[in-house]
């Protein structure tokens, strides 16, 4: 019989909608929310009336886009957390109240695991192949930076993570002191490709093993800044180039540096990086890169799987509804929830 999952990401400012099929991905619709862009950042409160608006009209595109109808969808899957709680209440509700309507299973996903496991995306006609286990993944996206072991039994712990601000913060926050848009990773990212990454350097963090700390470089670029902007008020505008790319540098040797660590004390070859900040070109050269220098086998996804989605959300359903692993009707959604 075949089995189709319908599933809901709502845990931040995207509304995304994904229907999986017999584990190959038929749709995934994301409506974006524009209204946060003049604040710098996501207003919570906005972008839990924006997901009201947007959810049904996302779940019928990606429910017509897959070419299904309401009544073949056999379990609705749903970001639990973490997240902002006012936007995953959204997606909580409307899940809850489709399983009612149609009588199905409800099918709870942790969004950190989903993100790991939008590796396990297919598609039909695709034939990207996906990873060996055990598997070592760096998850790196705006709320978090984390490496993680999925070990022979699709289980995930947990072997480094930031004990202060993740990855995409550092990349935003330095952005944001320069004058540009939120988020502004992807802008750093595209002038970095013309800037010398050897021009300036910053702070590195000295700390446990496998943690990661990035608050510190955020506070010495600021300085530093702040210190060039009074010998030369237009430092930023005449070296915006070499200062994305020298800070993009040092973000992503931080960020390799434990994952080559991590790799060479667990003996796990197959790796992969998973988040928003995983669509870094200068992180996947590097990863490409030490693939070579370490044997590593690596998994980049594809760039619309890295920002957040409802398409891993449904393929980490379609494992959940295999393992029986339901929720209730009394499942509440957590803006903290662990790996
Ligand atoms: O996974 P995601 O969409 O949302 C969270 O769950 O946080 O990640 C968003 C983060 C933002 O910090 C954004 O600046 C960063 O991913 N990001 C990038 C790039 N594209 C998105 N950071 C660096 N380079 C990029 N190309
Ligand atoms: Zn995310």
């Amino acid at each position: 019989m075949p089995l189709t999952i319908l599933a809901i990401e709502s845990s931040c400012d995207d509304t995304s909608a994904a229907v999986v099929k017999d584990g190959y991905l038929l749709s995934n619709l994301i409506a974006g929310q524009d209204v946060h862009r003049s604040y710098g950042g996501v207003v919570p409160e906005l972008a839990s009336r924006a997901h009201q608006a947007n959810i049904v009209p996302v779940v019928d595109q990606a429910l017509s886009k897959a070419g299904v109808h309401s009544t073949d969808i056999d379990a609705v899957a749903f970001t639990r957390g973490p997240g902002l709680l006012g936007s995953l209440l959204v997606g909580t509700s409307f899940a809850k109240g489709f399983a009612l309507a149609m009588n199905i299973p409800l099918v709870e996903v942790n969004h950190l695991h989903a993100h790991v496991f939008s590796h396990w995306l297919r598609e039909k006609g695709s034939d990207g192949s996906t990873p060996s286990l055990p598997f070592l993944c760096l998850l790196v996206s705006g709320g978090h930076t984390q490496l993680i072991v999925v070990d022979e039994h699709m289980k995930l712990n947990e072997i480094g993570s930031t004990i202060d601000d993740a990855a995409g913060e550092a990349f935003d926050k330095c952005a944001k002191v320069m004058g540009m848009p939120y988020p502004g990773g992807p802008h750093i990212d595209r002038l970095a490709s013309g800037g010398d990454p050897e021009r300036f350097s910053f702070t590195r963090p000295s700390i446990g093993k496998l943690d990661y700390s990035f608050s510190g470089l955020k506070t010495n670029f600021l300085y530093f800044l702040r210190d060039e902007l009074k010998k030369n008020n237009a430092f930023i505008d005449d070296n915006k180039e070499d200062l994305s790319a020298s800070i993009q540098k040092t973000i992503i040797d931080i960020l390799v540096d434990k994952l080559v660590i991590a790799s060479r004390e667990t003996g796990i070859k197959e790796i992969g990086i998973a988040g928003g900040v995983a669509a870094n070109s200068g992180l996947r050269k590097k990863i490409s890169l030490l693939a070579r220098d370490e044997g590593w086998q690596i998994y980049l996804p594809e760039l619309r799987y890295t920002t957040d989605n409802a398409a891993m959300i449904a393929i980490t359903g379609y494992f959940k509804y295999l393992d029986n692993d339901y929720a209730g009707q009394d499942v509440v959604p957590r803006a903290r929830l662990k790996i």
